[in-house]
């Protein structure tokens, strides 16, 4: 069966000044590589989850992906069609099929428009004209647990929480096959976090939709997501089902992104490993393994050779770039406890080995 969703070797890039600035200071290469290769496929009704510290390229795959950023190369194809090289308004019957949960919500909702039209903007924007706009409002705020009300209120009278109901609810206006949830707890109170949470998880299964969903919470990652990629400089360093990173992480950012998840529970024992220092500037990429001015295992060989993705024959759909992969059992290294967030209850039983091949590669 095809994915639904396919991303190969796909680069971004950035110019990071204009072209007579860069010829009055001789820069010769005034980009930055935000996304460096990144290779993904996402199967229908599947979750994946982008995990990486802030600027390292996830808002950008996101954005590519639904045509807001092009790409300098790579593919990307939709329900077997190559969508990247398409202008916008051939993308378009596809870019219906998909939708974003914008990173600020409130910032994206227009504040001039009242919830009954943002709402059914999308109807609009893809010229659905003959649509009952009241009936679809009141449909659409239903599903996201709203009274019909607030139909006629402008996005400054809505709470943190209900702006990403409202987020929600136009993402599902069109009944997407994707929804790509950028960061879609940032910024919430736990428990507002995990109505949110709760809230995506029921529709999804509702609905059957895919999910994308960028977020730095691992707790959110790991109770949501089939599977998950962690990022780091633009390019994926692992790649696998969630429940085997979680319990056997191979890559050291990895393994101190997982301890250093904040941990709800006072009483809870961490050994914490901190990542060390600032992520490097895309200007300056460290040579060989990128990752090795930070990382605590880096020997001689991590700063002069490019790691090339690699994975163990009991998991091939597990891989990570790393010369020296972790071998350890995380417990015996850190002790890690599950956030108790309400949402748990709800959407541990989502949590399911994937059920696909190999089927996300590092590049
Ligand atoms: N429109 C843009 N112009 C120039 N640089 C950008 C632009 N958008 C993102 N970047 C840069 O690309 C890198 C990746 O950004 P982003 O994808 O937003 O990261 P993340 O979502 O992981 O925080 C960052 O260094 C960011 O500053
Ligand atoms: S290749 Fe070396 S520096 Fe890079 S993550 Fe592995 S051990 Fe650390
Ligand atoms: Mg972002």
């Amino acid at each position: 069966m095809n994915p639904l969703l396919r991303v190969k070797d796909l680069h971004v890039r950035f110019r990071t000044m204009g072209p007579l600035k860069a010829l009055a200071t001789g820069t010769k290469d005034p980009f930055i590589d935000a996304v460096c290769g990144v290779s993904f496929e996402i199967r229908k009704g599947e979750t994946l989850a982008l995990v990486g510290e802030s600027g390292s390229g996830k808002s950008t795959i996101a954005r590519t992906i639904i045509g807001l950023q092009r790409a300098v190369s790579g593919s990307i194809t939709f329900d077997g069609q190559e969508i990247e090289d398409l202008s916008r308004t051939e993308r378009k019957p596809y870019l219906r099929r998909m939708a974003m949960m914008f990173q600020d919500p409130l910032g994206s909702l227009s504040p001039r428009l009242t919830v009954q039209s943002l709402l059914t903007e999308p109807f609009r924007i893809h010229g659905l004209k003959d649509c009952d706009v009241g009936g679809e409002a009141k449909r659409l705020l239903r599903m996201v647990g709203l009274p019909a009300d607030f139909a006629r209120r402008y996005p400054h009278q809505l709470s943190g929480g209900q702006a990403r109901r409202i987020g929600i609810a136009r993402a599902l206006a069109l009944n997407p096959d994707l929804i790509i949830a950028d960061e879609p707890t940032a910024g919430l109170d736990v428990s507002v976090q995990g109505e949110v949470l709760n809230l995506l998880a029921r529709l999804q299964d509702e609905l059957g939709m895919a999910v994308l969903i960028i977020t730095h919470n691992l707790n959110v990652v790991r109770h949501m997501a089939d599977r998950m990629a962690i990022m780091y400089l633009g390019r994926f360093v692992e790649v696998g089902s969630t429940e085997r990173i979680f319990d056997q992480p191979r890559h050291p950012y990895t393994e101190a992104l997982l301890a250093a998840n904040p941990e709800p529970d006072p009483d809870a024992v961490l050994n914490r490993i901190e990542v060390r220092g600032e992520m490097p500037s895309l200007l300056r990429r460290p040579s060989g393994c990128e990752f090795h001015t930070r990382c605590r295992y880096a020997q001689d060989i991590c700063g002069r050779v490019f790691p090339e993705p690699s994975s163990t024959p009991d998991d091939t759909e597990h891989s990570f770039r790393c010369h020296l992969p972790l071998e350890r059992d995380p417990a015996t290294l850190f002790e890690r406890r599950l956030s108790p967030v309400d949402f748990t209850s709800r959407i541990t039983s989502r949590h399911r080995p994937s059920a696909s091949p190999r089927s996300v590669a590092p590049k």
